[in-house]
């Protein structure tokens, strides 16, 4: 932590990552711990698209702990954010006993802190947000109170999804056996270089808030799903070592089809829970029809989908079919805005549709079925930002701007 005068808060920011799970998390062993009842696997997201931004602050000036996110002050007292925060200031006690040098308040053990968090995508529009809020969170605190090792863990007590969030690349999230939950942590399987022509498409479908969230859905699927307890038992186990390797080996439609799969198996255990969970829409369905029937067409698997607690499909696919691929989606979901301002993020050339292609498809279009697209790819894990001036706190600790 930079050394900081009496009155002067000491001010850290960082940037973290959305992850998108292609082994699905869904379902705890332990609602506090958040410990999961099977291992899963994401691919992290690039942060020049999807990002939160976090600046913490910490003073001895500081009345109370308090929260801004995306522009408006929350109750710290939220129970996730409280086993982060306390998690955290946990460890920094440790290290200064461990015999930390540092003058005894350098670590901020006594200090009170402000957290100002911001995302560049809509929250809760099943964007992984709670994922890239807690690690950025969690990250951010960390540099705040100078702790460093094994953070994924604690990122998990915020949202379990945001475990993942804490490395670059491939990550897999180690559901762990103990109690404690000290083993059930994240790994980078492969770094985000390993696979530079994969490509992510977030088609957003609705940026509204979903009806039920991931806690609390996951929470009637345990109570009342025997495909739950099938799939975290027996097929979760089998699907991780091949995804493993389909990872490892760059095997696109190996990947791809236990990506499809694996989503369809998580909505399978939404519908098979009592009251069932709907969180795929008509959009979501064509999406699915439109993505078999392209790789029906070249004989071969080039892209896949993936839907989270929501609506809005991602997709897998590789660098050479993304422009036949976005083409697609524009003619059978005609935006009313221009090329422009559909797609946003990695630039995507044009491409011409073969006639057949269109025919073989067979779709109604639904015009402005999505709402745009978002290309992307694999990025890093969690990063400082080293510039002052992109602070989201004032020197006296107070949100810039409300955003
Ligand atoms: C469908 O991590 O949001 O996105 O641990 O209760 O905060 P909590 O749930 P959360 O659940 C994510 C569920 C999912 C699948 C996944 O990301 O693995």
């Amino acid at each position: 932590m930079p050394e900081d005068s009496v009155d002067t808060p000491c001010l850290v920011t960082c940037t973290a990552p959305v992850n998108i799970a292609v082994i699905k998390y869904w379902g705890k062993r332990d609602e506090d711990l958040i410990l999961p009842i099977n291992s899963s696997l994401s691919v992290t997201l690039h942060q020049d698209q999807l990002k939160t931004t976090t600046t913490v602050a910490i003073s001895r000036t500081f009345q109370a702990d308090r929260l801004w996110l995306n522009g408006k002050e929350e109750d710290i007292n939220h129970p996730r954010l409280q086993s982060c925060l306390r998690e955290i200031r946990r460890l920094a006690r440790k290290r200064r006993n461990d015999g930390d040098t540092r003058p005894t308040d350098s670590a901020g053990l006594s200090q009170k802190v402000h957290i100002c968090s911001v995302n560049n995508f809509p929250t809760a529009a099943g964007l992984a947000s709670s994922a890239a809020g807690f690690a950025c969170l969690v990250h951010t605190l960390a540099q705040a109170f100078g702790v460093e090792g094994e953070l994924s863990g604690i990122a998990r007590q915020g949202s379990g999804s945001a475990c993942r969030s804490m490395c670059g690349g491939f990550v897999q999230w180690i559901m762990g056996k103990q109690e404690d939950g000290k083993d059930s942590v994240a790994q980078q399987v492969e770094p985000e270089s390993h696979w530079p022509e994969l490509r992510i498409l977030v088609l957003v479908a609705s940026a509204e808030r979903k009806l039920i969230g991931s806690t609390s859905g996951m929470q009637t699927s345990v109570q009342t799903s025997s495909l739950l307890k099938h799939r975290a038992e027996a097929v979760v186990p089998r699907r991780m070592v091949d995804m493993i390797q389909a990872v490892r080996r760059r095997d696109f439609p190996a990947f791809a089809e236990l990506t499809m799969k694996d989503s369809n198996q998580f909505h399978a255990t939404c519908l098979d829970t009592y009251p069932p969970i709907f969180y795929l829409n008509s959009v979501s369905q064509q999406i699915m029809h439109l993505v078999h029937r392209y790789n029906k067409y070249y004989g071969e698997t080039r892209v896949a989908y993936s839907f989270d607690a929501g609506p809005n499909a991602v997709i897998f696919t590789l660098q050479q079919f993304v422009p036949e691929f976005v083409q697609l989606v524009q003619h059978f979901f005609p935006p009313d805005r221009n090329r422009d301002d559909f797609i946003k993020g990695l630039p995507v050339k044009c491409a011409a549709l073969p006639v057949e292609l269109k025919q073989s498809i067979g779709l109604e279009p639904v015009p402005k079925g999505i709402n745009y697209i978002i290309s992307t790819k694999a990025g890093p894990g969690p990063r400082v930002v080293e510039d002052p001036s992109q602070h989201l706190l004032s020197a006296e600790g107070l949100p810039k701007k409300m955003v």
